[in-house]
């Protein structure tokens, strides 16, 4: 299968790496003199979650929770399912939330309750994008790196049918070519 075509790039891998390491500084500087378990969500916040971690300061360790969703009829929410847990305890932990990109809220949502439940000391969140004009379920967010217009977007983690999560940079999809 050939995957539709790129449109325009919207980040480029220069602006990206720019940004982390700003967000990854205020995240340091906050986190001083404490330990931060950055907890990714497959697949797609593994590329953000990795460059963000590289740039922390403070000592850093990760696990990562797997995800299903169940995309209901147009418009309606989709249910999300853990099909992988944590492999550690986060009880008593300051803990990060990594996010590729939180659309309509409801993952982040989910993932929040379920981490919640874990008893960490403290739980925050980070995402790479932002698309607010989208948002159902108004979610706490911590950090963001970039806010992006109402277009599907792919690369730096975030895949078309799992196609494009490796580009070096993030791209609007031209989904009719
Ligand atoms: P939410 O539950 O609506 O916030 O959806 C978040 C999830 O939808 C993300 O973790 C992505 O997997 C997926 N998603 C939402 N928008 C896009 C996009 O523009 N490109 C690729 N995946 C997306
Ligand atoms: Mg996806």
């Amino acid at each position: 299968m050939t995957p539709p075509p790129i449109e325009r790039v919207l980040f480029t891998e220069e602006e990206i790496q720019r940004r982390i390491r700003q967000v990854a500084a205020q995240i340091s500087a906050e986190y001083a003199g404490r330990e931060l378990k950055l907890i990714g969500v497959l697949k797609g916040s593994v590329f953000f979650m990795t460059a963000l971690a590289r740039e922390l300061t403070v000592p850093v360790t990760i696990d990562f929770l797997g995800i299903s969703s169940f995309a209901h009829s147009q418009g309606a929410p989709g249910l999300v399912r853990i099909s992988k847990d944590l492999d550690e305890s986060v009880e008593g932990e300051d803990i990060l939330l990594v996010e590729d990109i939180i659309d309509t809220g409801f993952t982040t949502r989910y993932l929040l309750q379920h981490l919640r439940g874990r008893g960490p000391k403290s739980l925050a969140v980070c995402t790479l994008l932002d698309r607010t004009p989208r948002r159902i379920v108004q979610i706490p967010l911590d950090y963001r790196c970039f806010e992006i217009p109402d277009r599907f977007v792919v690369g730096f983690g975030l895949d078309y049918r799992q196609y494009y999560r490796n580009l070096k940079y993030v791209a609007v999809l031209n989904p009719e070519p």
